[in-house]
């Protein structure tokens, strides 16, 4: 039975816990950020790692009793290391925003500059919007897509890096479909002298698998989150040279900025049971299952592309290159968010997003984001995405028809019992 000591001693909890856990049993979870976690992820955060305090790092804490802690975060060390070819990892930050902060912190003053993506072209809210930390603490300017293709253009990336001169050029986005020129992005930055820094937290298993470049050769700093694509539990690390290229005089390297930024600069105890399932999640993804697996997301990611696109769905950039798609709603003439909820009505998750351009709100935008990296750990293939494809192109073309959104809801259901989820638990 799950959770028996919850269920006898807080059944109120253990019921929504139920709930939930039948809700991602039934439905098709395609937001892109989203993933199931293995099993062994799922054991490794909910252990006694819990009750230990370790401030500090390995060997240098400041509690005692840390003989295990030190030797389960040195792995996940260790792990992390040798999955991106990584000088140096540091797999405290709690999250992938926490984790950005620390990175900004380490290498730059309040007032200095970021080039990085455009929010309303795929940036992330910590990439400078001006309600985040991000936004307020720094000065960001922004390079976008281009109109006509919806994508990064290079060389207008390099003309404003030459122009506004910024002291990190940022690379990396929450809902760009295309593959990023990592390399382009380092060679700019080294020509300007500034820090090369990527946010791959979406495309990070793609960049492991070699479906899209690994930029931690090239970049000074890579963070990412480990939940999406890599399939790990809600956090985040980073990565990074141990030399500072731009400033090698001052007393501290680059990894020891970034260490002391994480701690003492910006978090206090680091959560060991998340650091054990984030060891786990590494181990995982250092097996040779792993790369089919990413070349499997996007494999079905382009399927699905192709289907939404021949039932007349226009796709931001044309397409996908990634694990995700947005599709632009104008034709249709209802917005991101009334299409979103169509869809969980008929018991597929997605989100709305802006997409470049967009002339609607951001409570209500143009887009609906949506990805394959949890259908794809079901083990659906390019079979399941046309289904999946055609029925969520219908449900958007008739988002009111409540028969047609409770057909499709029945049929998602005998879709998914078909693919079990966490049958040993
Ligand atoms: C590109 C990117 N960076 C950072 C984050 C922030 O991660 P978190 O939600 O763990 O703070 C996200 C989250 O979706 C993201 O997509």
């Amino acid at each position: 039975m799950l959770y028996p000591n919850i269920r006898k001693q807080d059944p109120e909890i253990a019921g929504h816990l139920d709930q939930e856990l039948k809700r991602q049993r039934d439905g098709l979870v395609m937001i892109p950020s989203e993933n199931f976690a293995s099993p062994s992820v799922l054991e490794a955060a909910g252990t006694v790692l819990t009750n230990k305090y370790a401030e500090g790092y390995p060997e240098k804490r400041y509690y005692t009793g840390n003989e295990f802690i030190d030797k389960i975060e040195q792995l996940a060390i260790d792990r992390a290391k040798k999955l991106f070819s990584a000088e140096h990892a540091n797999v405290q930050p709690h999250s992938g925003s926490g984790a950005n902060m620390e990175c900004y912190a380490a290498v730059l003053k309040p007032g200095d500059t970021i080039l990085g993506m455009d929010l309303a072209h795929g940036g992330h809210l910590t990439h400078g919007h001006p309600v985040n930390f991000s936004g307020q603490t720094y000065k960001f300017i922004n390079y976008g897509v281009q109109k006509e293709t919806e994508r990064i253009d290079m060389d207008q990336v390099r003309e404003i890096a030459l122009k506004e001169k910024p002291k990190v050029l940022l690379s990396g986005a929450t809902a760009y479909p295309r593959i990023i020129d990592f390399d382009a992005f380092a060679s700019i930055a080294k020509e300007i002298g500034a820090y090369a820094m990527a946010d791959i937290s979406h495309i990070v298993g793609l960049c492991l698998s070699g479906d899209h470049p690994n930029p931690v050769p090239s970049h000074d700093i890579v963070m990412t989150t480990t939940t999406k694509t890599l399939r790990g539990p809600r956090s985040a690390i980073i990565l990074s040279k141990i030399e500072d290229r731009i400033n090698p005089d001052d007393k501290k390297n680059l990894a020891k900025k970034i260490d002391s930024q994480v701690f003492p600069g910006m978090q206090g105890g680091p959560l060991e049971h998340i650091i054990a399932a984030k060891a786990v999640a590494f181990e995982e993804a250092l097996k040779p299952e792993f790369k089919e697996y990413q070349n499997q997301i996007a494999r079905n990611a382009k399927q699905l592309a192709e289907t939404l696109s021949e039932n007349g769905l226009r796709l931001v950039s044309g397409g996908t290159d990634n694990h995700l798609i947005l599709i632009d709603l104008t034709e249709t003439g209802i917005g991101g968010k009334d299409g979103a909820n169509a869809l969980e009505e008929s018991g597929i998750y997605t989100n709305f997003n802006m997409i470049p351009f967009d002339t609607r709100k951001p409570f209500n935008p143009s887009g609906i984001r949506l990805g394959t990296p949890a259908l794809t750990s079901r083990r659906m293939k390019e079979k399941e995405m046309k289904t999946i494809g055609n029925w969520i192109a219908t449900v958007l073309k008739d988002i009111n028809n409540e028969e047609l959104k409770a057909k499709t809801k029945q049929e998602v259901l005998d879709l998914t019992h078909s693919f079990p989820l966490y049958e040993e638990l």
